[in-house]
């Protein structure tokens, strides 16, 4: 396989607080991967430590080939790789439209989303066009900030608990767009801590325990094996 994304033996630390022990994973062009883990195994700090929001204190961030550890986020989000943070922070006084053209204007990296293209795939979003962001519901605060992310045309979609919190029937809409941004080309990566999501989702998972990797292998596998599941998974 060839990596479009590869790290090597990441060690990340908030301070004196060691998070990461040495994370090694891969993604390829067009791949869908999922970090799976528990509540605090490092899944976000992995993600910070691929955009730059939070340095490595050692390893390499391999992207297309180059090593990228170390460089801020904007310049990591100008080489291809857009974020969507576990938070969803929209700008809640922007109406939905302009959320989506304040990004594009924030990164100027070229390539084929706008406006109209993320309506295609978040249809809601066109009805709520005029709508101020904070009074959307989660789920439509979800799609707002994936497609604020892709706006910045990324060839690598970080995605941070994408399902939290919204209720299962959203879920499923949002699975079914993801899904369609996977059949578009984009690649992604997906934290997530409910197995149902992601497995439908992943073409492989690593599972994350303590800062390191527990397991990593094909999605299917975890899909059809429950034993497996409950004991990389069980709470
Ligand atoms: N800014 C920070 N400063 C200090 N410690 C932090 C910080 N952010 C996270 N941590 C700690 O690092 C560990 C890993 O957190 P992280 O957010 O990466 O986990 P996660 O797998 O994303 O968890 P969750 O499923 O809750 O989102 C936790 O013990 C957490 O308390
Ligand atoms: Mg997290």
């Amino acid at each position: 396989m060839s990596a479009l994304l590869a790290l090597h033996d990441i060690h990340t630390a908030y301070g004196l607080s060691r998070v990461l022990f040495g994370i090694s994973l891969e993604i390829a062009a067009g791949e869908c991967v999922c970090l799976l883990g528990r509540n605090g195994v490092g899944k976000t700090t992995t993600m910070r430590s691929i955009m730059g929001l939070t340095r490595p204190s050692s390893g390499r961030v391999v992207w297309k080939g180059g090593d990228i550890a170390g460089w801020p986020p904007h310049r990591v989000a100008k080489a291809g790789i857009g974020l969507v943070p576990e938070d969803r922070r929209v700008f809640a006084e922007l109406t939905v439209w302009e959320n989506l053209d304040v990004a594009q204007r924030a990164c100027r990296r070229p390539g084929p989303w706008n406006v109209q293209r993320v309506y295609e795939v978040f249809p809601k979003l066109r009805e709520l066009a005029d709508r101020q962001a904070g009074f959307l519901s989660g789920g439509e605060q979800q799609m707002l900030t994936i497609g604020r992310t892709l706006m910045c045309n990324p060839e690598l979609l970080l995605l941070d608990e994408p399902s939290e919190g919204l209720a299962p029937l959203v879920v499923d809409r949002l699975l079914e767009q993801v899904g369609e941004l996977k059949q578009q080309g984009l690649t992604i990566l997906l934290a997530e801590q409910g197995v149902d999501f992601s497995l439908r989702l992943a073409d492989r998972v690593y599972v994350l325990e303590k800062g390191t990797v527990r397991h990593s292998g094909p999605a299917l596998e975890l899909r059809e094996d429950a034993a497996l599941r409950d004991r990389l998974l069980a709470l």
